[in-house]
């Protein structure tokens, strides 16, 4: 079959492999009709991670059912299925309390398991023409039959849970105001979350001026940081913070002119929500991250400033979306017109332009906000 694999630094390539094939009765084949590319893969394909060659990437699958093992029993071949970027086996400890982003099986000794990623277990990904899914019947999705909603559902493998996450973390109310850090694919999925959730203003910081413009389409307040502070401005707009703050940039946040990376954002947000705030972090921070060690850290500059956060007595969420816990009702929002995710594609390619789609999703060049591969 054709695959997206990974041979080094920005380089991927879409090459012949091994055919995905059941290797275990609980397993299913989906033949993979959208899957998306991530601003995750981009932290392999820029080469800070320990992804082997030859691994076949794509964390972000939908598709149809194509085959399934002897021990499958709810999904059945032929159906539309969108599979969550956590891999989870269902019945350990965690996927019990429904923290599926933490399975103890799927990957044992480290924390969760994902398709098509580096440290996150042997599991290839679905930027390819089929996809081994585990634990078929606890893993796949079904959706409703035919072709309509395509872009929106695409979105309920990673991104859209993973915002929707980010303000569950900040344990938001309906009626509080959120400030949301990054107009990334996540972020504009968190803006969209907490309209969605009954927020009575949503802020959206970034420095990014075509991004900020899908911010204001989900309705949210852009602020945009290269023109002013964003702590001042969302301390004038709300009574001495926001309620809730969402982190959707990590630990590669960086200064108007993409320069230096001043300071980590969640320094920024413990700023901009009030006394007592909560905020949710799902940017993703790394142990092996080489800036965590660099001439930055040296200085102090990526240093938590725990003292003010404590002060504020505020509380943190953090970590993997644990996607199951709402990709069911996030479907069912799409399948009635209340969500509609889908807004975010700039870019629907073929599997043989799936190269040139990480370069200029990679190099975020204007107007290349998600890219959506067909294989
Ligand atoms: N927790 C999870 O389960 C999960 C799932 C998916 C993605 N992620 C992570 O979420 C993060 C965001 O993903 P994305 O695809 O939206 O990434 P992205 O790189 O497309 O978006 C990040 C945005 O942050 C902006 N930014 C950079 N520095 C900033 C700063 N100091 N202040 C405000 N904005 C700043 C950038 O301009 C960009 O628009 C990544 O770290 C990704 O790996 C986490
Ligand atoms: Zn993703
Ligand atoms: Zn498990």
């Amino acid at each position: 079959m054709r695959a997206l694999v990974y041979q080094g630094p920005f380089d991927v390539a879409v090459k012949d492999v091994a055919d995905a094939r059941i290797e275990d009765p609980k397993d299913a084949i989906v033949r993979i009709t959208t899957t998306n590319i991530c601003g995750s893969d981009l932290h392999m394909y820029e080469g800070r991670t320990d992804v082997e060659e030859g691994k076949v990437l794509g964390h972000e699958n939908m598709g149809i059912v194509e085959s399934v093992g002897d021990a499958v029993e709810r999904i059945k071949v032929g159906d539309r299925v969108s599979l969550p970027f956590n891999i989870a086996c269902g019945t350990c400890d965690n996927c019990f309390k429904g923290l599926t982003g933490f399975c103890l099986r799927a990957n044992p000794g480290s924390a969760g398991a994902a398709y098509g990623y580096a440290s996150m277990g042997p599991y290839n990904g679905g930027q390819a023409e089929y996809l081994r899914v585990p634990w078929a019947d606890f893993n796949a999705l079904v959706l409703p039959e035919g072709t309509e909603h395509e872009l929106d559902y695409t979105m309920l493998s990673d991104i859209f849970p993973t915002g929707w996450h980010g303000v569950e973390l900040a344990k938001m109310q309906p009626g509080e105001t959120v400030v949301i850090y990054g107009a990334g694919p996540v972020g504009l999925m968190a803006a969209h979350s907490a309209a969605i959730k009954g927020a009575s203003r949503v802020f959206v910081v970034d420095h990014q001026p075509d991004r900020l413009k899908l911010a204001e389409q989900v309705g949210a307040i852009p602020i945009d940081r290269s023109t002013g502070d964003s702590v001042e401005r969302i301390t004038d707009l709300t009574d001495g913070g926001a309620d809730r703050g969402v982190d959707a940039v990590g630990y590669q946040a960086h200064s108007p002119d993409g320069t230096e990376q001043p300071e980590i954002v969640l320094n920024e947000l413990v700023a901009a929500v009030k006394p007592t705030g909560g905020i949710g972090v799902v940017g993703v921070y790394v142990p092996q991250d080489p800036g965590a060690e660099g001439e930055l850290a040296k200085e102090g500059k990526l240093a938590f400033d725990y003292g003010t956060f404590f002060f504020k007595g505020q509380s943190m969420g953090t970590g993997q979306c644990n996607t199951k816990q709402y990709n069911a009702r996030l479907r069912d929002l799409i399948t009635e017109g209340v969500a509609t995710p889908g807004f975010l594609v700039s870019h629907e390619l073929n599997l043989d332009q799936a190269a040139e789609g990480y370069d200029h999703f990679d190099k975020r060049e204007d107007g290349w906000t998600k890219v959506v591969l067909h294989p």
